[in-house]
């Protein structure tokens, strides 16, 4: 069994959410935003993050997955679900859960980038920098955590805890 330790409430991810819009919306002053969630982590905060972004905005979800560890480190990664739409000529904000190794936004950065967008700016919740393999700008961060395996709040343990609505730590315990 695991037991989960709060890491981040429920009250501090609004805020967190709320510092983000505002940045967003000073960022893109009054012009069109198609926020891209990677599914399944990003469901939640890119929910929360649409309904408080004051802009005139698209929501679209692309699907991936990496393969097995070993093959991660040559940043294989393959397209499980594309964008619904055409994001040429506009201003994609690509919504992470968390961003640990980059491999993942690496690759959908690159992907999204042939498809001409105006510009393509990352937001993650949760960014693992002491994790990172490959050299990515998070442009919108919630919080820095150090190496801890979390859930919740979208994020999963083998498919449990999406649901939870806030951000905790899995401590493994027999
Ligand atoms: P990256 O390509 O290594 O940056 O992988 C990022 C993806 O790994 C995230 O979108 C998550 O799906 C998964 N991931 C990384 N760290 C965690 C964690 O602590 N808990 C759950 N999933 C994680
Ligand atoms: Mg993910």
């Amino acid at each position: 069994m695991e037991k989960i330790e709060v890491l981040f409430t429920e009250e501090e991810i609004k805020d967190s959410v709320k510092r983000i819009a505002r940045e967003i919306e000073k960022d893109f002053n009054g012009e069109e935003i198609v926020f891209v969630g990677i599914l399944k982590g990003a469901f939640m905060f890119i929910s929360d993050l649409a309904r408080e972004v004051n802009l005139n905005t698209k929501i679209d979800f692309i699907s991936v997955s990496s393969y097995g560890e070993k093959t991660t480190s040559s940043g294989v990664v393959k397209l499980i679900k594309d964008l619904d739409n055409d994001i040429a000529g506009k201003n994609v904000i690509i919504v992470e859960d968390i961003v640990d190794t980059g491999l993942t936004l690496k690759y959908l950065t690159d992907l999204l980038n042939q498809r001409k967008p105006k510009s393509i700016k990352l937001c993650t919740l949760l960014n693992k920098a002491c994790r990172r393999r490959v050299d990515i700008k998070n442009d919108y961060i919630g919080f820095e955590i150090s190496d801890y395996f979390v859930v919740g709040y979208g994020i999963d343990y083998a498919q449990k805890y999406r649901g939870l609505p806030y951000v905790g730590h899995v401590i493994l315990e027999d």
